[in-house]
Formats: structure tokens, sequence, C-alpha cells
């Protein structure tokens, strides 16, 4: 299918998780302005994301995001083309939050709601400042998914291959929780393991079927280890950064194996790396090392939570407005 682009300018907004994020985004391409204030320090304390305490940060804090990208862009309203907004997967409290402010202002100004799928705005942030055009297949990692999704077009998406059990970002979470590492685990890990030996621990990569993925194997292992090493009477020196760095090298191996394996079978030649471990430092690494394929990494600051890529995937991936719609929690797509 032939994308035919239209001149669009959308603001988006993005509540599913600890960032609120507003952003101005022009074809889908070109940042005008964003805005994004994250919530992590809050969650620190509780050790990861409580739904209740993320949904009032929000409510707090979308009416500055907004007034910020409108001042920054200095754009009329009338200029605006559409409002969108992520309404799933993520926490319904916090989604209500975004999805009610955009409501508002669609309503207010007169423009179309266009709701977005959250896992396929983290997809279009590689489409910011690019020339990517599908078909592709990407390697979508986050913190409640694992996948490999197969683009066909820029509105046609199948997944190939999904986890069996935790996302990769959970099982960062998990582990970084078991070393003391405490939340968010992702970034805690990515940091300790740039100083450890990723040969240390041999851990299994947790090799299933075809293009699905299992973490809960190399989670178990990792547990096992630090009990043995506590056992040998390692309890107060345990060697963190080796553990971290064996993880790390386990859990990202058998992503991009099973990337490289899956975009030959379907005769690929491009694949996309996107999701909040995409912006792991090591899984960068291994992916800007396949040599056979063209490469797509989004820049660290789209890796997180952002409305950028909310605004971009209104753009390409689904230009129905309707203001009827609600949230979700948890992803619609199967698998096929
Ligand atoms: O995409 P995201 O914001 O969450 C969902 O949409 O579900 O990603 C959050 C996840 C968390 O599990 C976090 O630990 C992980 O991404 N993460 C990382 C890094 N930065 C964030 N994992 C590994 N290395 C990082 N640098
Ligand atoms: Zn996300």
């Amino acid at each position: 299918m032939v994308h035919i682009p239209i001149m669009t300018l959308i603001l988006g907004l993005e509540t599913s998780c600890d960032e609120t994020a507003c952003a101005i985004v022009q074809d889908g391409r070109k940042l005008i302005a964003q805005s994004v204030k994250t919530q992590a320090a809050i969650h620190q304390t509780f050790g990861g994301v409580i739904p209740e305490v993320a949904a009032r940060h929000h409510l707090e804090a979308i009416n500055e995001v907004i007034d910020d990208v409108l001042k920054e862009s200095n754009i009329n309203k009338k200029d605006l083309t559409a409002i969108a907004c992520t309404n799933g997967p993520g926490f319904v409290g916090a989604l209500l939050v975004g999805l009610s402010a955009a409501k508002a202002l669609a309503w207010s100004w007169s423009k179309p709601l266009i709701a977005v799928d959250h896992l396929f705005a983290h997809v279009c942030a590689n489409y910011v400042d690019t020339k990517l055009e599908p078909p592709f297949l990407c390697l979508l990692v986050s913190g409640g998914h694992t996948q490999l999704v197969h683009f066909s077009d820029y509105q046609t998406a199948t997944i190939l291959g999904q986890t069996l059990d935790d996302a990769v970002g959970e099982a960062y979470d998990k582990v970084a929780r078991m070393l003391g590492l405490g939340y968010p685990g992702g970034p805690a890990i990515d940091n300790l393991a740039r100083s450890g030996n990723p040969d240390a621990f041999p851990l299994p990569e947790g090799n299933v079927e075809k293009f699905d993925f299992s973490y809960s194997g190399l989670k178990t292992a990792v547990l096992r280890t630090i009990e043995k090493l506590e056992k040998q009477g390692n309890k107060e020196t345990l060697p963190l950064a080796d553990l971290a760095a064996s993880f790390q090298k386990a859990a990202n191996q058998i992503l991009v194996k099973k990337t490289v394996l899956a975009a030959k079978q379907l005769n690929l030649d491009t694949v996309v790396l996107a999701g909040g471990v995409a912006a792991n430092a090591d899984l960068r690494k291994r992916f800007s090392q396949i040599k056979e394929l063209e490469v797509f990494m989004p820049p660290l600051k789209y890796c997180t939570d952002n409305a950028v890529m909310v605004a971009a995937c209104a753009h390409f991936m689904n230009l129905n407005a309707n203001m009827d719609v609600s949230v979700y929690s948890r992803q619609k797509r199967k698998k096929q």
C-alpha cells in the first residue's frame, strides 16, 4: 500500500504509565514542541508504579505540559489538524486523565480526536526525523510487552511472536530488585553492567519455540546464582556488576537473534527497535552490529514514554477520528 502523506499538525497526549507528556508533531516526522514530566522519583519510594498515585500526578501535570507546548510552539490552535491521545494499554486511571483532557481539547477547539495504541506509538517514534518506511520488522521491548511485529505497511501490523511470561522490561525490573538496585530497574542494570563481565555467570537465554520469548527461566537462574553466592559467604560482597552484565547479555542476545531470524524469514531488509528497553546500551550496540539489515533505533529521548510518538502514530496509523472512545488496560491484538 502506498502511503499518501497528508499535511498534518497533531497535538498528542501520553499518560499511560508514569510520564505525563504533550507534543505537537508535523506530518508525523517533525517535532514542533514537546514537554514531558516524569514521576519516576515519586514511584521510586514504592519500588514500582502505584496506579492511583500515577493518576493523581497526571492530573496535576496535564495542564502544565499542554501549556508548555502551546507556549513553546507558538502555534495557533486553529492550525491543528487533530488531537491524539494514548487510550491503552496502560493504567486505566492514568489513561483516563489523558483521554479526558484530549476529549476536552477536541470538543472545545472543534478538532477530531484520534485515540492511539501505546505500543504502536512506541514503534512510530522511529518515523520522527527519519525516512523510515514500511515494510519492516519491529522488536518491541517495553515494561509490559516483548514482541516481534511485522509492519507490512503503515497501518498493518502482525504479531509474529511474543513473550510467554514476563516482558523483558519486567525481567530487568525484577532482577534489579533482586540485586537491590531499586526502581526503575532497567536503567540501573544498564549502568551497572557497563563495569561488569558479561561472561562471569553463564545464564540460560530462554530459547522457546519460533519467535516467542520466555524470561521466567532466566529470572530464576539469576535468583539461584545469587542464593548460591550468598551461601558461599558472599552476601555483603555480591558481584553486582558481573551479575547485571551476565543477565543483560542473556536477555538481549536472544532478542537480537530472533529479530534477525524473523526478518530473514520474511525477506525484510529493515529492522526497527522500539519501547523503553530500546534505551539499553548493550541492546543498542547489538542491534547496531547487525550487518546484513538496515537498522533503525529511536534516539534515547523517544525510547521512554513521550507524546511525540503519540502524535506521529496518529498521523501514520489511524486517522479515524472518534469522540466515543474509552480506555483499555490490556492489549487487544493477538498473535496471528
Ligand atoms: O516502554 P516503557 O516506558 O513501558 C511500557 O510502555 O510498558 O518501558 C519501561 C521499561 C521498564 O521496564 C524499564 O526498566 C525499561 O523499560 N527500561 C530499560 C532501560 N530504560 C528503561 N531497560 C533496560 N535498559 C534501559 N536503559
Ligand atoms: Zn511505553
